[in-house]
């Protein structure tokens, strides 16, 4: 059974490979994702380490020269997908969207590497430079207020999650005019972002456009910018990861070392006493999200979590039956299947159970992989699953649930397939 599955995540990989990159799915994500890619590229580590390391190399092709690494890189234009190339205007070559995405490459890379660090030391040796300098930019635009902050929900990768429900309750969106979405071509509109959200992420790419993609002009006066207690953690884990890596290359590494210090002495700004828990924070108001999802069981990434954070955690978590939700059951905004606001991402639960096994909880890791492969057992390889009954949402056949079945949920506790 784990074999033909094993087989079917490979196929999935190798299916939507569109020749040094890999799209996240067929039809609905026709271009390369940053993040996706990252999770690509891990997946085909377990079988073949080259094609992890191009997946990586393409992405950077198309970084900025100001060191940002776009989001999405569109290759081939594809009319199937909404906003393509022509809204977002990147400016670049090849063309690209103008925001950026969680930077996990850094803590993929290691894991990448340790599949086979003699093919891999020349391929990270030659990264080296473009991961620093994608850091810098994070560093020098998104971490000035001493947190981790997004300028788009977008940015986030957590497009619709409840964590952004202040920033976008201020974003004007009465100004997007008609336009045709592609996504709920594809994909039942009832697991997909509203068109109210859609209006207002619209009007966020329209500011960044306008401006030319200045990031002062965006930081400064941009319809929307939040802490993202996610983007820090994973940011604080990819900075750490970078280091170490940057050692082995025999780097000096202080001024990395200097950008994750900065970042935790700014952690007690998204720590919201009442939740108990790291929270989202509109950077234009103060407001908190009070709401505890995903973001906040990234903490993990850190090191060590208090016992009282830990068990309110576990709670959330215990309120559902399949793996570690993007939002609390608990809340009122809380829907099972649409998309951020509820489902249960694998991709992400991977992510939390790297800081767990990394923390010494390996009971939770072990629950927490256990849960993410009964759903995966049972209904395949979707982009993301209602946390209740399982049910697949999204896309079918995503490229980093295959990626995670194969590197993680998959594999025992030994590590074995
Ligand atoms: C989408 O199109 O839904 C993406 O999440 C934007 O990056």
């Amino acid at each position: 059974m784990t074999a033909t599955l094993d087989a079917q995540a490979r196929a999935i990989l190798t299916g939507n490979d569109r020749g040094g990159y890999t799209v996240p799915t067929e039809g609905l994500y026709p271009y390369q994702w940053n993040w996706d890619s990252a999770f690509a590229a891990w997946g085909f580590s377990t079988f073949d380490v080259d094609r992890a390391w191009v997946e990586l190399e393409t992405l950077f092709k198309a970084q900025w020269s100001d060191g940002m690494v776009p989001h999405i890189v569109f290759w081939k234009v594809d009319p199937g997908y909404f906003p393509g190339p022509d809204v977002w205007q990147g400016g670049t070559d090849p063309a690209s969207s103008g925001i950026s995405q969680p930077p996990v490459v850094a803590t993929l890379a290691r894991e990448i590497l340790a599949a086979d660090p003699a093919a891999g030391v020349s391929r990270i040796a030659a990264l080296y430079p473009k991961l620093v300098a994608w850091h810098r930019w994070w560093h020098e635009h998104r971490c000035a207020s001493g947190v981790a902050s997004v300028t788009h929900p977008w940015e986030s990768g957590r497009d619709n999650c409840p964590d952004w429900d202040p920033g976008m309750r201020n974003v004007d969106g009465s100004g997007a005019g008609s336009y045709t979405r592609r996504d709920t071509g594809h994909v039942d509109a009832s697991m997909r972002p509203k068109k109210e959200d859609y209006d207002r992420y619209l009007a966020m790419v329209a500011f960044g456009r306008n401006c030319g993609w200045d990031q002062a002009e965006i930081i400064k006066n941009g319809p929307f910018l939040m802490a993202d207690p996610a983007m820090t953690f994973i940011l604080i884990r990819a900075h750490r990861d970078l280091a170490a890596i940057g050692r082995e290359l025999g780097q000096d590494v202080a001024e990395i070392e200097g950008w994750a210090a900065a970042l935790v002495d700014g952690l007690p700004q998204i720590w919201n006493e009442r939740l108990g828990c790291y929270d989202a924070r509109d950077l234009r108001t103060g407001e908190f999200a009070n709401i505890l999802g995903s973001g906040a069981f990234l903490v993990w990434l850190l090191g060590a979590v208090d016992p009282a954070v830990e068990a309110r955690l576990v709670a959330v978590w215990d309120r559902v039956k399949y793996g570690i939700p993007s939002a609390d059951p608990a809340a009122e905004t809380f829907d099972p299947r649409r998309y951020w606001r509820g489902p249960m991402w694998p991709f992400l639960n991977a992510l939390i159970a790297m800081g767990m096994v990394k923390t010494g909880k390996t009971a939770l890791a072990e629950r927490l992989r256990k849960e993410n492969a009964a759903v995966m057992r049972a209904h395949g390889f979707s982009e993301y699953y209602d946390p209740m009954d399982g049910t697949p949402c999204g896309g079918p056949n995503f490229t980093w649930t295959a990626a995670v079945w194969l590197t993680w949920a998959g594999r025992n506790a030994e590590g074995g397939s």
